[in-house]
């Protein structure tokens, strides 16, 4: 949808509201973290000036990168999301495990519709277990591509614009006008990602015929790939390339993993403010 937003901390409430939030959204099932964080998203239209070029861009708090969400491993984080633009957007916790909280991992279409212009949606999740550094993004066909943590693509074109021509002519985006690392022009870096690979090959999956290695499997990390997915939580997943582009010609799929037992293996009812199609 639009350029990449990554950034900076905007509206921190009172721990009275945040608290107030929690409680109104919370079941009895859904994990507790040890304090909550509470973070206002407002997607807005900002214009940017870059490389000379000044165009519009969509943002979050009118901030590029976007706001930073700091949080402790078991906190549990609040992001009330209003959509300010005429666009649908989604946001995604890359890497979030979303323990019981499927409908607030963001792709749209997979696991929750988009939050329509004008609308309100409040992303809530508890971080298990969790440490480190993790991604939100938009998630709405090309927004995705954009940025990775501080580090985004830049075109002096529109982005939708792009995002319309690149869906009509089944192609690949122009490459980028610059590679921006916390907002300014910089190189180009690779980032590599790696995964179990049980087996490989061409053409359709066979299960008569495919040898599959369930017992050492190696790393790969570019090719066809037969992947042994483990541990995967209740709820409805979403599998894509990080080409974006490969989503738009189909190469992605969901995992559709149903309720185990107990409450911990059952998903709860989806908050009532989930946006609808
Ligand atoms: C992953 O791919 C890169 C680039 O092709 C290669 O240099 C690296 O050795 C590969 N890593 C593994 C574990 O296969
Ligand atoms: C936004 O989402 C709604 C609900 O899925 C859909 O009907 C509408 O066409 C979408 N708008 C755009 C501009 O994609």
């Amino acid at each position: 949808m639009s350029s990449c937003l990554i950034v900076r901390l905007s509206l921190l409430l009172s721990f009275y509201t945040s608290y107030a939030l929690a409680a109104s959204h919370t079941t009895k099932h859904w994990p507790r973290g040890a304090s909550t964080r509470f973070y206002e998203f407002k997607v807005q239209k900002t214009y940017v000036t870059k490389l000379c070029n000044r165009k519009e861009i969509i943002t979050i708090n009118g901030m590029f990168p976007g706001p930073v969400v700091y949080a402790q491993e078991d906190d549990r984080v609040i992001v009330k999301v209003t959509n300010e633009t005429p666009h649908n957007a989604t946001i995604h916790w890359h890497g979030v495990r979303q323990r019981l909280s499927c409908w607030a991992d963001g792709p749209s279409y997979i696991t929750q519709c988009p939050i329509q212009a004008g609308q309100t949606f409040t992303y809530e999740f508890t971080l298990s277990q969790q440490k480190g550094t993790l991604l939100w993004h938009a998630h709405v066909n090309l927004a995705s591509r954009h940025c990775a943590w501080r580090y985004c693509e830049y075109w002096h074109k529109n982005v939708l614009k792009i995002e319309k021509q690149v869906l009509a002519s089944g192609g690949g985006p122009p490459i980028a006008d610059a590679y921006l690392i916390n907002g300014h022009p910089d190189l180009s870096t690779t980032a590599l990602a790696m995964f179990y690979v049980v087996g490989s090959g061409t053409g359709n999956y066979n299960p008569l015929t495919a040898k599959l290695n369930l017992v050492d499997p190696s790393y790969l990390n570019n090719s066809l790939v037969f992947l042994w997915v483990d541990g995967l939580l209740s709820g409805v997943w979403f599998m894509h390339c990080h080409l974006e582009i490969h989503t738009s010609w189909g190469l992605s799929m969901a995992f559709l993993v149903k309720n185990g037992k107990g409450p911990l293996e059952t998903l709860p009812h989806p908050p009532s403010d989930l946006p609808k199609c």
